[in-house]
């Protein structure tokens, strides 16, 4: 049966039929390469050839039409890893979403994953074996830092987790078999960031691999792979979707590391990101530039009111000069995004605060997640989250104190007026 879409068209392309095509992120408009905001809009995508539709169309279909008799292995397409032929090794929605987000990344390829959590997984079983060791973030994702402490030593990996804000105990850790440094940058929750260029040349120098989780910075917050990132990893749930309402994950780098990725996490593993989600978080990405501006206008008139407020004792955003690492949010990231943690007097006020936020916050929603267009905030109780996922201990937990005191509010700003975000956090500040 002849498909109706020439091998060589734009939608060739986007299905994946064309292999030798440059990637539709990365190809020049008129002989000029393109900007963000244009590539996040045009970024994998094309009219329809058939019907001109200038939306992109959903394509739901779980097999594609084979052209020629082929083997029934993923091994049997291994020259051709992008070629449709079933939908958990790719659709077409799913790959116009992977080359928008390898154009925003400014990398040659990129992978989506069901969630942001395949994605580490993905990431982690593909890229270490047993008898390897990964250096991970001592403070990063809860499920992230659970999975690198609770699932990855069972397969015989060994895992350090350490403060990689301190490049002499990213040092004291590396081993001769260390493969690989997990950063978060910004982390979660407590705005912590951390020296990608100077991971970078740690880890190469050993010959093993950085990853950082940018899904707080967003593509427009820092060049990961301009400073030296391997494997960037986002939570798509979050900005880059950015309206709550779908979840999955990405990691963009090279075309080797990411082919490989897509042989062993996505058709072996199978946490692949569906057709209607790809499409979702495709739409919303569109205006990802647009947003993640208004984002840290918003967060920065938020952080001001809330460092004046005189209940609160700290306001930890690495776009104000009181964050400890602003020379090197200013020096590393282009945009401060949303995302910011606050402390109020202890655990008990804390607690006290979280519960008067549930009952009269009429704009900012009391809820986990980040990244959306609504504001969202949630309670972090630093005693809670050592018990359930960080176990810092020593020196470790003195450095994750000195961020977030007895605990923190991490607060999405939204999109919302600032002002109005504002009075809504005071209506539940003032006691
Ligand atoms: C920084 C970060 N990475 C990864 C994840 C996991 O993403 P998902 O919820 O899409 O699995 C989250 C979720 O909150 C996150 O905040």
């Amino acid at each position: 049966m002849a498909r109706q879409t020439p091998p060589n068209s734009p939608a060739a392309h986007q299905a994946g039929l064309d292999k030798d095509a440059p990637s539709l992120a990365t190809r020049p408009a008129q002989g000029r390469s393109t900007g963000r905001q244009t590539q996040a809009i045009h970024g994998g995508e094309q009219p329809d050839p058939v019907t001109g539709a200038s939306a992109p169309s959903l394509i739901i279909s779980s097999t594609f039409v084979a052209e020629q008799v082929a083997g029934f292995s993923a091994h049997d397409m291994s020259d051709d890893p992008h070629r449709h032929v079933y939908a958990r090794w790719g659709n077409p929605n799913v790959a116009s979403l992977e080359a928008k987000i390898a154009g925003m990344e400014g990398v040659e390829a990129c992978l989506c994953f069901a969630s942001g959590m395949a994605a580490a997984t993905g990431m982690f079983l593909t890229f270490l074996s047993a008898g390897d060791h990964c250096i991970i973030s001592d403070v990063c994702y809860a499920g992230v830092a659970e999975l690198a402490r609770e699932t990855l030593p069972r397969f015989g990996i060994e895992v350090s987790l350490v403060n990689l804000s301190d490049l002499d105990a990213v040092d004291a850790a590396l081993r001769p078999n260390t493969r690989l440094i997990h950063a978060e940058s910004p982390c979660n929750p407590i705005m912590r960031l951390c020296d990608l260029r100077a991971l970078a040349d740690r880890i190469h120098a050993c010959g093993g691999l950085l990853s950082c989780d940018a899904t707080f910075a967003s593509p427009l917050g820092q060049d990961s792979a301009g400073l030296g990132v391997d494997l960037i990893l986002h939570s798509i749930t979050k900005y880059i979707g950015g309206h709550g309402d779908a979840l999955g994950g990405a990691i963009a780098g090279s075309r080797a590391l990411i082919d490989r990725l897509r042989m062993e996490a996505a058709i072996h593993h199978g946490g692949i990101l569906s057709p209607f989600n790809a499409w979702l978080i495709g739409r919303g990405a569109a205006t990802l530039p647009l947003r993640m501006e208004a984002h840290q206008r918003g967060a920065m008139a938020v952080a001001q009111a809330l460092e004046a407020h005189p209940s609160v004792t700290k306001v930890l955003y690495p776009g104000l000069a009181s964050h400890p690492q602003h020379a090197l949010a200013q020096r590393q990231m282009q945009n401060f995004s949303g995302m910011m943690a606050f402390q109020v007097a202890d655990a008990a006020t804390g607690q006290a605060l979280a519960e008067r936020m549930i009952e009269r916050m009429s704009i900012v929603h009391y809820a986990v997640s980040l990244g959306h267009h609504r504001s969202l905030i949630f309670w972090m109780p630093t005693q809670t989250l050592m018990d359930s996922s960080f176990h810092l201990e020593g020196a470790n937990l003195a450095a994750y104190r000195d961020f977030a005191g007895d605990g923190v509010f991490r607060l999405s700003v939204g999109l919302e007026d600032p002002e109005d975000i504002i009075a809504d956090l005071d209506a539940a500040l003032s006691a």
